[in-house]
């Protein structure tokens, strides 16, 4: 499948784990956990996010949905109440790669959710849009997200920082990367395009 343009409606399950597409109704489900420090310091949600917030992400989040650009699911348990988010943006057909971003609710963390969430949208973007290169952007100090990334199979790319000047001061993001195993690893790959280029295999 072409992952120029995102399938819509989506719905994926496992491990325990149904990530569904937003809905009116989680409104007040998602200003209850997006209103809150965490989300504040490591993401770039308006603070406070209160229900006028709450009405443009979701208004923002169909029209990115229904029109290809991204996909933006809510973390569920059951299909029913949202207890997180997972996306997958920034998708370069040429280069088959993407972005991944995620959050889970204050109350609802160290259970499992993000890297369950992570875990089954990167085998999607690999075995369904058939993407070799997923991407993760995250601030050293966040030391939950890091944990997320290696726990899905995520490793550092050593590519430098990327630099940004947010509420909270500048910061620097890193970039995490999970690549497709038949694609071998980046130093893998170079050692392949030189072995090419010097009539050799490795
Ligand atoms: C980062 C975040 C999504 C983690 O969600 P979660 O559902 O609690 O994560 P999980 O339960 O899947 O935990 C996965 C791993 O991270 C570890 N972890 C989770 N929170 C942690 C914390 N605060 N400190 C250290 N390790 C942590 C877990 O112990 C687990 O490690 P393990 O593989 O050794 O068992 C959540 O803390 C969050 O929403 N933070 C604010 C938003 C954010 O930072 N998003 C990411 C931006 S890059």
């Amino acid at each position: 499948m072409s992952a120029s343009r995102l399938p819509f409606p989506l719905t994926l399950t496992g491990d325990g784990i149904v990530l569904r597409e937003w809905r009116s109704e989680d409104l007040d489900d998602l200003v209850a956990m997006l209103d809150e420090p965490d989300i504040a310091r490591w993401t770039p949600m308006p603070s406070p996010f209160d229900v006028e917030a709450g009405i443009a992400y979701l208004k923002r989040a169909h029209q990115g949905r229904v029109s290809g650009q991204r996909i933006q699911l809510a973390i569920t348990e059951d299909g029913g109440r949202p207890l997180g988010e997972v996306l997958l943006f920034g998708v370069d057909a040429g280069l088959r790669e993407a972005e991944l971003g995620y959050l889970v609710g204050a109350r609802d963390r160290r259970r499992g959710l993000a890297s369950g969430s992570l875990s089954l949208l990167s085998s999607y973007a690999r075995s369904t849009l058939q993407l070799t290169r997923l991407l993760l952007r995250i601030d050293p100090s966040n030391t939950a997200s890091a944990a997320v990334a290696r726990r899905c199979g995520y490793r550092l790319t050593g590519e430098p920082p990327i630099l940004q000047v947010g509420p909270h001061g500048p910061s620097s993001l890193d970039t995490w990367e999970l690549l497709d195993v038949r694609g071998g690893s980046r130093l893998d790959r170079l050692k392949n395009v030189a072995a090419r280029r010097y009539g050799r295999r490795t």
